[in-house]
């Protein structure tokens, strides 16, 4: 048995407090009564609860998957042109669950997904800043110099960044490889930084999203993250 302003909060059809007044109010119906009395109980599953004649459903349990993403996969649950989604990747899960922020079609790597629109919209929010790690291969040599601009902040078109983790991981004359972890999720945001400061992107790949990593998940699988993981992404986006 729950409180009946719990209930209806948590089927998200108002606040808590909003819920209280819908009860007061005597919008709130209870197998066929109007329950008026705050803090009623009543139990999901075997009464019928109805706000404004109509009926209260249950939340829809919680689920959380991580994603490895191929290449060539557009990270939105519809394409208007038809090209393939990385909704096709998890077509096997009932839940409607969608991608936490989004990847560029070209882009590989780690790509969350839940139907629990509160933890996504908070691991989204820039307040949180969440930290993502990416690996990127560019064309040409990096300079220390480079290095520095792109630690400190490099301007865009949307303003400048601000500062980030960078790493090289190996320089030769015609392509580099390196690391970087940004807290900001502008679009296309490690491309255009790269491009600011002279490099052409050749493949871009996420390793890691809020402490999370692709350990074990092979390029186009998923797997479900564990509850310590889920605790920590709340603990993380202030939940
Ligand atoms: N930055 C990019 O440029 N592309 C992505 O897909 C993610 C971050």
């Amino acid at each position: 048995m729950e409180r009946l302003q719990k209930i209806i909060s948590q089927a998200g059809i108002a606040s808590r407090r909003a819920a209280e007044k819908l009860i007061a109010d005597g919008r709130v119906m209870v197998d066929g009564k109007v329950v008026t009395e705050p803090g009623t109980k009543a139990d999901w599953q075997a009464s019928k609860i109805l706000v404004d004649g109509k009926p209260v459903e249950a939340p829809e349990k919680h689920v959380y998957y991580l994603l490895n993403k191929p290449k060539g996969y557009i990270s939105t649950v519809h394409d208007e042109h038809e090209r393939r989604t990385v909704m096709q990747l998890l077509s096997v899960i009932r839940e409607r669950i969608y991608p936490v922020g989004r990847l560029d079609y070209d882009t590989e790597g780690l790509l969350l997904f839940t139907n629990d629109g509160d933890l996504m919209n908070a691991l989204l929010h820039p307040k949180n800043e969440i930290f993502k790690t990416y690996e990127a291969e560019v064309t040409g040599s990096i300079s220390e110099a480079e290095l520095l601009r792109l630690e400190q902040g490099v301007g865009l078109s949307d303003g400048m960044t601000a500062a980030a983790g960078v790493r090289i991981l190996q320089t030769g004359k015609d392509s580099s490889r390196l690391q970087i972890t940004i807290h900001e999720g502008r679009n296309r945001q490690v491309r255009r930084m790269l491009e600011a400061v002279g490099h052409e992107t050749i493949s871009l790949e996420r390793v890691a999203f809020a402490g999370l990593d692709l350990s074990g998940v092979s390029r186009g699988d998923y797997r479900p993250l564990t509850r310590g993981e889920v605790r920590s992404l709340q603990a993380l986006a202030g939940k």
